[in-house]
């Protein structure tokens, strides 16, 4: 009897789990890997061209131009691989970024090489990847950007070979983690001058020269004009890389918290417009950063993806029960839980005109859909119930996707927690809240809204707790303070 209850539950699952979108891949058109396929083909012949201009040519000689060519094209490969593994999201145009900074720096490794340090020319490049690809990518490129120099001109030193390596996985890892553009100033001043100093104890210091000397910026070998040129070559790309944030949609740490600003013209409309719903994103920016440091997911994407899921509610904020001063609700005029259901979508559809008219970054619009996943929406589909009227219950879910990543669920189980938790009484214990806590992501669980979200059942257990610590937090600030007549300092 309890099989059959048992597999009656998992048929039950299955049939639920089929009615939410399955999860869908970044698509990458037939197109697009066409031209990434064929920019890639460019590089091996760019790089490896100059093994067949020997002569005669043997067969050999083909023999390891073929080999070089098939080993710069899997390189390539791999380098896509390793980005599309730290960055799920990542869009065509970004992975061309990443091959076409390649080529750009194999096609001037043949034609400067002989005139500019390495380090000018793989660094700045690797800190325009970092910033917006991350810094496992970024170290990735710099292997394959070191790997395959094109049979160099000049040789190189061991040592500067060792100092770019150094050099350049710094900026790698420190330009995955900077928040600020006056930090990426500082790392523009810093890596030169490491550079320089690593360069005169390793290489040797006769190799310094004058600013006033002739050849000062294109001297190879100048220890002083090379670093030089770094610096300047790393000044110039942190101003570039905004104009790179907007042609390839990267999501800097900078990027992000600027549009975290709260005086930005969409969020400073949704204070003076919507009070109601700005608040509750205020407190929903708390839940979901606790919930996110507790796991170790990403804290400045989380905030800046909470400020903007609710925008659209811009288009009719008192369609919303937080902006209601409960005099009239314009849905009990209305008297229709179909067209109610409706104006409810139009909160995701029109917060996604928003992010495409402020042209937000797409890992910030997808806060928008994924917060509401395909969640019922109960009280109009009971109301439409009552009323007989002749109704599918998918008129009343949200059109979805569910929850695509760590960060849109949590932001979902924050604004399911975050109405209830300020409407629990200022006298409930922890466990009255906790058990709040748990019965609203228990019932988003079971609805399947949760399954492409990869948060394990050990991360949940961290976001309640969270959201516990924050309820505690809640309460202690809504506790009054006894004040005496005559004692009135704090
Ligand atoms: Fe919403
Ligand atoms: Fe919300």
């Amino acid at each position: 009897m309890q099989n059959i209850t048992t597999t009656f539950k998992k048929l039950f699952y299955l049939w639920r789990r089929s009615q939410v979108p399955v999860k869908q891949p970044i698509i990458i058109s037939r197109i697009d890997n066409l031209i990434i396929f064929l920019v890639c083909i460019l590089i091996s012949i760019i790089t490896s061209y100059k093994l067949l201009l020997i002569s005669p040519l043997k067969i050999v000689d083909i023999f390891s131009w073929l080999l070089t060519f098939t080993e710069i094209l899997v390189s390539s490969g791999v380098l896509i691989l390793v980005s599309k593994k730290e960055n799920p999201t990542i869009s065509s145009r970004q992975i061309f970024l990443i091959i076409t900074l390649l080529l750009a720096v194999q096609v001037a490794k043949l034609s400067l090489a002989s005139n500019i340090s390495p380090l000018s020319l793989i660094i700045p490049p690797a800190l325009i990847i970092s910033q917006g690809m991350g810094s496992i990518t970024a170290l990735a490129w710099v292997s394959i950007a070191s790997l395959i120099w094109p049979d160099p001109e000049i040789i190189i030193n061991n040592n500067l070979f060792f100092i770019l390596l150094v050099c350049a996985s710094i900026v790698s890892l420190l330009g995955g983690r900077i928040r600020s553009r006056a930090q990426l100033l500082q790392l523009s001043i810093f890596v030169p001058i490491v550079s320089f100093l690593s360069q005169w104890i390793l290489i040797g210091k006769d190799k310094i020269s004058l600013i006033s000397k002739k050849d000062f910026v294109l001297a190879n070998g100048d220890i002083f004009s090379d670093s030089l040129l770094l610096a300047i070559a790393m000044l110039f790309t942190i101003l570039f890389i905004p104009i790179f944030e907007s042609i390839f949609g990267l999501l800097t740490k900078a990027r992000l918290l600027e549009l975290a600003d709260k005086e930005k013209p969409l969020i400073r409309r949704l204070s003076l417009e919507a009070p109601g719903t700005f608040e509750h994103t205020l407190l929903i920016c708390g839940l979901a950063e606790e919930a996110t440091r507790m796991i170790g997911g990403d804290i400045d994407l989380i905030k800046t993806g909470a400020l903007y899921h609710d925008v659209g509610k811009l288009h009719a904020p008192n369609w919303f029960i937080e902006n209601q001063d409960g005099s009239k609700n314009p849905h009990d005029e209305l008297d229709d839980p179909i067209k109610s259901a409706e104006v409810l979508q139009a909160h995701v559809d029109e917060g996604l005109k928003f992010a495409r008219k402020n042209r937000l970054p797409r890992l910030i619009a997808n806060f928008i859909p994924e917060h509401q996943g395909t969640l019922k929406m109960g009280y109009f589909f009971q109301k439409a119930k009552e009323k007989n009227l002749d109704i599918n219950e998918y008129q009343f879910r949200y059109k979805g996707p569910i929850p695509q990543s760590k960060e849109t669920a949590i932001l979902m189980l924050a604004d399911g927690c975050e109405a209830a938790l300020r409407a629990m009484n200022i006298k409930a214990s922890d466990k009255e809240a906790l058990e709040t806590i748990s019965n609203i992501i228990y019932s988003r669980q079971n609805d399947g809204q949760l399954d492409d979200s990869n948060l394990s059942q050990g991360e949940i257990f961290l976001i309640k707790i969270a959201f516990l610590n924050v309820w505690k937090r809640i309460r202690h600030r809504r506790i009054q303070y006894p004040t005496s007549k005559n004692n009135t300092f704090s």
